[in-house]
């Protein structure tokens, strides 16, 4: 089962929203998810608990769900063009928060990082060229090669001192003449490592002596609950790496709203660019207006998110255990989009006891399609 506590922000009880100024936002309040179509709760019946995929149960920031009304009630969801003052909000929170300066015609507008995953394998290798990517690792950096008929090594990562590390002499043996992507995911998932200045530094060397391109997947890089680890994105460290590099990074995961969807690419060279972006509008569709909203509101409105390491002892997640939620029926035609009523179901729910769900539903639930083709959970 991937479950990604390394990476879980239901620890922290405390947004940023200007500097200094300070939310308290409830994480522990749960939500009710089953029946809106979460691919996370509907993806097991009864008593399971899914923990198999990083889509949290906390409602997005309040700034997030007041972009997203206003948007509601323009009442047109056109095509949408990706907007320039969210590339400018990226540009200046890279620079707030990692000191990165990054052009803005770096910056590749997608719908999420999993489509980077695979535009980098299919785009920017060829056929008969190979990849490396760390095991265990978020399954789409292993399905991307798989999928664009490349080969590639699994580099195993080691347990080191409670930390999943590379093992460095592991990683140079598996490079061979015709390796040319270094995956990476960092914060990493599942291990939840976040990998050091001096770990990336020598990553980033290797890649420079043999030639590869790295492509690094830093979706989780805005929950991190370690005071005075702070994330480095590796193509920060130096001109030489960030010209090899394609970074991924998305508001997603910290702000809780992958449904909406809306994701980054960064990338300085401009043939490296091209390529990777060649037949984007192909294969890939624009992220939806909702998920440009949601992306720029939460940058313009969330700081960061404080950390909350100090709090961990007294803040263990609670498994959310089954029992706890009471199962809603599936939203009926009526229903859909009902969400001030859907709202009302779910502010009832911690006084309702659980009933079992029916048996049919249960069945029904069991039988349901995988969320990816190919995807099984261990
Ligand atoms: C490491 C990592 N990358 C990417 C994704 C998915 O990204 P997106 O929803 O933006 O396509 C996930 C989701 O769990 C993930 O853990």
């Amino acid at each position: 089962m991937v479950f990604d506590a390394g990476h879980c922000p239901a620890f922290l009880s405390v947004l940023e929203v200007s500097m200094g100024s300070r939310i308290e936002f409830d994480f522990d309040a749960p939500v009710e998810r089953r029946g809106s179509w979460s691919t996370r709760w509907e993806r097991y019946a009864g008593d399971v608990i899914p923990l198999w995929v990083a889509d949290t149960d906390f409602r997005a920031p309040p700034a997030v769900l007041e972009a997203m009304h206003r948007r509601l009630e323009h009442g047109i969801f056109g095509y949408s063009a990706p907007p320039v003052e969210l590339r400018d909000a990226l540009i200046a929170r890279l620079a707030r928060l990692y000191r990165w300066k990054v052009e803005a015609d770096w910056v590749v507008f997608l719908s999420g990082v999993v489509p980077g995953l695979h535009l980098a394998a299919r785009h920017l290798t060829r056929p008969g060229e190979h990849i490396l990517v760390p095991l265990p690792v978020y399954h789409h950096l292993k399905r991307a090669p798989v999928q664009a008929g490349r080969a590639h090594a699994d580099v195993p990562l080691v347990l080191s001192a409670g930390r999943w590390v590379f093992d460095e002499d592991r990683l140079k043996a598996s490079i061979r003449p015709n390796t040319r992507l270094l995956s990476l995911c960092n914060p990493q998932n599942p291990g939840g490592t976040i990998f050091t200045r001096a770990e990336l530094g020598r990553l980033a060397g290797l890649a420079l002596e043999h030639g590869l391109l790295v492509c690094s997947d830093e979706i989780h890089a805005e929950i991190l609950l370690d005071e005075g680890k702070p994330h480095v994105p590796i193509a920060s460290l130096s001109p030489e790496i960030s010209r090899r590099t394609v970074t991924l990074v998305s508001p997603n995961k910290a702000f809780g709203f992958p449904g909406a969807g809306c994701a980054f690419a960064i990338i300085e060279d401009p043939e490296l660019r091209r390529a990777f972006s060649a037949d984007h509008h192909a294969t890939v569709h624009d992220a939806s207006v909702f998920g440009y909203e949601a992306a720029l509101a939460a940058y313009r409105g969330v700081r960061r998110l404080a950390r909350g390491a100090a709090r961990l002892p007294a803040r263990q997640p609670r498994p959310c255990r089954a029992r706890d939620r009471r199962p809603a029926g599936p939203l009926d035609g009526a229903r859909r989009g009902d969400l001030p009523r859907l709202d009302r179901r779910l502010g009832t729910r911690r006084r309702r006891p659980a009933p079992a769900l029916p048996g049919p539903r249960r069945r029904a639930l069991a039988r349901q399609p995988v969320w990816q083709p190919g995807f099984r959970a261990p």
